[in-house]
């Protein structure tokens, strides 16, 4: 098989690689002047034939998603989802620190296509040094007349602002976003209305994460046949990978869809397998939202069919977190359980309610305290709550769910050999913190 080459992350090591200087040396801005000598339709068309599927976790074909807005509209707004708060993922944060350059022109070309006026990057609060980054970039771009009125010489006009994010995990879903730029409390919305019909500021707008958006330059510049080629029809294009964890090479890697969760743990040039000779006990491979795999499931395919074979709720965010033997799972249950009640913004009862019950139950099978049926109790409170029963606006306790489910269904013998012993777990550090 030939040797990937990455794409999403070719410029990353080059030196000085943020700078529009560089990005162009290496071919940067070539993708949008294609674009805007197309129509938008064009664009739309294009995008949707590469079935860029949209990779902030709900894996929803970007050209689709940009074909919802009314065609009677007057104006057009574009939210840049770079919240990127789903713990052990940092492949956003990773593109905007290495190549602000080819987001800033997946965002013209999305813009484009959408017929945008004004798009918003909304930056995860934590990102500080990214922030000045991007927006030097965004700077950079201005100042050669690829922002603002008519880029590039064409008709088309487009501003930018990047905007710090207000620090919830919930701001990261995408009318908590709309809602958080608005200046209010990040509080998701019912919907409908969708944001195609009435976003931001009441307008249509289009929402739509980092790394989605900088595949954008590559669809125009190589084409959708191109871009179908890399990985299964399903799972078309590059796609970045994080893993964390006693792997020996934590880190973030690209390639195609078709990369198992072994490979990723164990290949040279990806994970490079276990540290000081620790055995995987779990992974939980697309964020922390998607669920658990035992070591015995593997082989699951990180795109975005194989994961449901699993029990998954999906592909996520594909950032594996590899957990080992010596880890006892009453605590991962505990610390997960602990993120999604602090997380949840309160709105729906049965999330409010649910996620902080699921911590107590979870605390007290961590201290040793837990009787079996807590188990029966997790998995009952799960089945009521989330936005697939039907019981709440957003799809935080969906993902609040499927890890506790799939690690009470697939660590039971463990959970309840630890619970018959009474004693209090031990804490571990679940998620290791990357540079
Ligand atoms: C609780 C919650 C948090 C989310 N956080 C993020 C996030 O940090 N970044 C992101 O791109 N999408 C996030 N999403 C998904 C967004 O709602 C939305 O689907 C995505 O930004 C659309 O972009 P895409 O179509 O390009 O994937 C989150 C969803 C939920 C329910
Ligand atoms: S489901 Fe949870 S996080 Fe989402 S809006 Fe309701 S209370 Fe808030």
């Amino acid at each position: 098989m030939a040797a990937f080459e990455p794409v999403l992350l070719r410029n990353r090591g080059v030196e000085q690689s943020t700078t529009l200087k560089v990005y162009e040396s290496r071919g940067g801005y070539q993708g949008v002047r294609k674009a805007l000598k197309q129509t938008p339709d064009e664009v739309v068309e294009e995008v949707k034939n590469a079935n860029l599927r949209g990779r902030g976790g709900a894996g929803f074909p970007a050209g689709v998603k940009w074909s919802f807005l009314p065609k009677d509209r007057t104006r057009t707004l574009l939210c840049v989802n770079a919240d990127e708060s789903e713990p052990p993922t940092f492949c956003n944060r990773i593109l905007m620190e290495t190549d602000p350059h080819q987001l800033i022109e997946g965002t013209i070309i999305a813009g484009f296509a959408t017929q945008s006026q004004t798009a918003y990057i909304y930056l995860r609060v934590e990102f500080h040094e990214q922030f000045h980054i991007v927006q030097k970039a965004v700077e950079e771009a201005y100042a050669a007349g690829y922002l603002g009125k008519k880029i590039f010489g064409s008709e088309y006009s487009l501003d930018i602002y990047v905007h710090r994010g207000a620090g919830a995990y919930v701001c990261g879903e995408e009318t908590g976003l709309i809602e958080s730029l608005e200046g209010k409390r990040g509080w998701p919305r019912i919907k409908p209305p969708f944001p195609a019909v009435e976003g931001l500021f009441g307008q249509p707008t289009v929402v739509n994460n980092v790394e989605t958006l900088s595949c954008l330059p590559h669809i125009l510049e190589r084409g959708a046949e191109w871009f179908t080629s890399i990985g299964p029809d399903h799972s078309a294009g590059p796609k970045l990978f994080c893993v964390s964890g006693p792997v020996k090479n934590p880190g973030c890697y690209e390639g195609p869809m078709t990369i198992s969760v072994r490979d990723l743990i164990e290949r040279n040039d990806l994970g490079g397998g276990m540290r000081d000779g620790k055995k995987v006990k779990c992974v939980l491979p697309g964020g922390v939202s998607m669920g658990a795999l035992s070591v015995d499931e593997l082989d699951m395919k990180l795109d975005f069919a194989d994961p449901r074979n699993y029990g998954l709720l999906g592909l996520g965010t594909a950032a594996a977190v590899v957990i080992d033997e010596s880890v006892d799972m009453r605590m991962v249950l505990q610390n997960l359980a602990r993120f999604y009640g602090t997380e949840s913004c309160g709105q729906c009862t049965q999330c409010r309610e649910g996620t902080s019950w699921m911590y107590k139950i979870a605390t007290r099978i961590a201290s040793g305290a837990g009787r079996i049926s807590d188990l029966d109790l997790l998995l009952e409170t799960a089945r009521n709550m989330g936005m697939m029963p039907g019981y709440s606006i957003c799809g935080l306790p969906d993902g609040a769910t499927y890890p506790i489910e799939t690690i009470i269904k697939k660590f039971r013998p463990e959970l309840e050999a630890s619970i018959n012993a009474q004693a209090p777990g031990k804490a571990e550090a679940l998620f290791t913190v990357l540079n």
